[in-house]
């Protein structure tokens, strides 16, 4: 069975991540050809980047880096749950991206985001930074505005629209991460 991660990709107290990936659960967990898990940066409690190695070499010397490396390894494909700072993903989740590369390779990902425009510069971002990643990141991607999907800008109350886009994005992610499953042997 295909394992997908859903990655909550912002730390700060106050956050609204968690929310939305509850959201993305609640409805991936419906599914039949994959399971889900929610996967929390803030419980991995990484620093910034401290290996002395390339994480290309995949020799890792921290604890908190093996412990990232081992949940991360054990999946076939991701949905990133980003914030949009700045106009691009948060610190938090490129630092935690930037922490391992193999353990990447060779899986796919779809993107959920919120911010004023959709969260959808960040995810462009991200985009870039799947290529690097030998990540194949799919078409699909779930836009979330701050004005209509949160109650005051707080409370996560998302529009029954974005009920489809989030099932097609996960069709995606599943058959490209069934597809690309000879090449991660
Ligand atoms: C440092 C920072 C930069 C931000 N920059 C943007 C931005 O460029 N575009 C945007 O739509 N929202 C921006 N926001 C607003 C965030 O989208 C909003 O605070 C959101 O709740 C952050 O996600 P989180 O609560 O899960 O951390 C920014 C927020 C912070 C904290």
């Amino acid at each position: 069975m295909i394992k997908i991660a859903i990655i909550v990709g912002s730390t700060r107290p106050g956050r609204k991540a968690p929310a939305v990936a509850q959201w993305v659960y609640d409805a991936a967990s419906q599914r039949t050809d994959a399971t889900f898990e929610i996967v929390d940066l803030l419980a991995f409690d990484l620093p910034l980047l401290d290996e002395p190695m390339p994480p290309a070499m995949g020799k890792y010397t921290k604890p908190h880096t093996i412990a990232w490396s081992e949940k991360i390894a054990a999946f076939d494909g991701y949905v990133f749950v980003t914030p949009e700072y700045n106009h691009g993903p948060s610190g938090a989740l490129k630092n935690a991206i930037d922490f391992l590369y193999r353990e990447w390779n060779n899986k796919a990902a779809g993107f959920v985001a919120y911010g004023s425009a959709g969260g959808t510069r960040a995810v462009e971002q991200l985009r870039l930074i799947m290529a690097e990643l030998q990540i194949a990141d799919v078409r699909g991607q779930v836009a979330l505005s701050l004005y209509t999907d949160f109650e005051n800008f707080a409370t996560f109350k998302p529009a029954p629209v974005h009920a489809k886009p989030l099932a097609a994005m996960l069709d995606q992610v599943v058959a490209w991460a069934t597809a690309l499953k000879p090449l991660r042997g």
